[in-house]
């Protein structure tokens, strides 16, 4: 990863991390309790969480299994989760700094990986499932969630350029298939993959990053200004006003290590 995509990442969610911590989307959802259901079932001992955050997915992995790491590429944001967890009372939780693409563990040191609501700002997908890989043990399973990209490729192009104003450091959202092949690639066998719709308030979603009043105003009359099957494509609701919501679509894939 460059140096300035990472400081990107860095200067997005280092401002950002108390409101990770609190934010509702992140601390629960049909998404994490899919997540906790399959580490459940696969009976984790040793989970390593890429791409922390708030600590949600550690903290509800933490009530499963042995040991949790929980790894980011953000200090600030791996302080919030250690205070988070320790105010949660999870003291089975370790927190370590780095970068998806180059994981500082031992191969097979690990029964379960998980990822959430990250890997759409990884400058390299295909390296960092290649390292997940790795550091998982033989029948290990790495268990997925991201933003799922639009098949459409207007609708596509549309809402990466609606993340990309709100928080500079979004690469990019794949598709099912640019998922499966990824995984396949890294050598994991994808056993489960589940679709799930998210709202995204608009309110707390732009302030969640910090937006200034002005560059949400410019984004809204982006919004408006789009061709109207690309905001139907993810239900924006509007007001003569402002903009009440959208709705994405998010992908969960349980994969396993042969
Ligand atoms: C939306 S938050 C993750 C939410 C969290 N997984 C949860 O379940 O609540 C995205 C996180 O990804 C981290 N991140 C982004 N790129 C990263 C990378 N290359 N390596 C490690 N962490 C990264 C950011 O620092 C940020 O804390």
């Amino acid at each position: 990863m460059s140096d300035a995509h990472a400081r990107r990442v860095q200067a997005q969610f280092g401002g950002s991390a108390a409101a990770y911590v609190t934010s509702p989307l992140h601390a629960a959802g049909e998404d994490l309790e899919r997540l906790l259901a399959w580490g459940a079932a696969r009976r984790a001992e040793r989970v390593l969480d890429v791409a922390t955050g708030g600590g949600h997915t550690a903290l509800a992995l933490a009530g499963i299994a042995r040991r949790v790491v929980a790894y980011d590429l953000t200090e600030p944001m791996l302080q919030a989760a250690r205070g988070h967890l320790q105010a949660r009372g999870a003291a089975n939780v370790a927190f370590v700094a780095g970068d998806a693409g180059a994981l500082p563990f031992e191969d097979g040191a690990f029964d379960v990986v998980t990822c959430r609501t990250a890997a759409h700002h990884f400058a390299d997908v295909g390296a960092a499932v290649r390292q997940i890989h790795r550091v998982l043990r033989p029948g290990g399973a790495l268990l997925l969630q991201d933003i799922l990209g639009h098949d459409d490729a207007e609708a596509g192009a549309f809402i990466l350029e609606v993340e990309r104003r709100r928080d500079p450091s979004h690469v990019r959202s794949y598709r099912t298939v640019e998922w499966k092949a990824f995984l396949r690639a890294a050598g994991l066998t994808i056993m489960e993959d589940v679709v799930i719709w998210k709202i995204r308030e608009w309110e707390e979603w732009t302030g969640r990053m910090r937006m200034t009043a002005e560059a949400r105003g410019e984004l809204e009359a982006f919004v408006r200004r789009a061709p109207e099957p690309c905001r139907a494509a993810f239900d924006f609701r509007l007001t003569p006003d402002t903009v009440l919501s959208f709705t994405d679509r998010q992908i969960l894939l349980r994969a396993e290590r042969d």
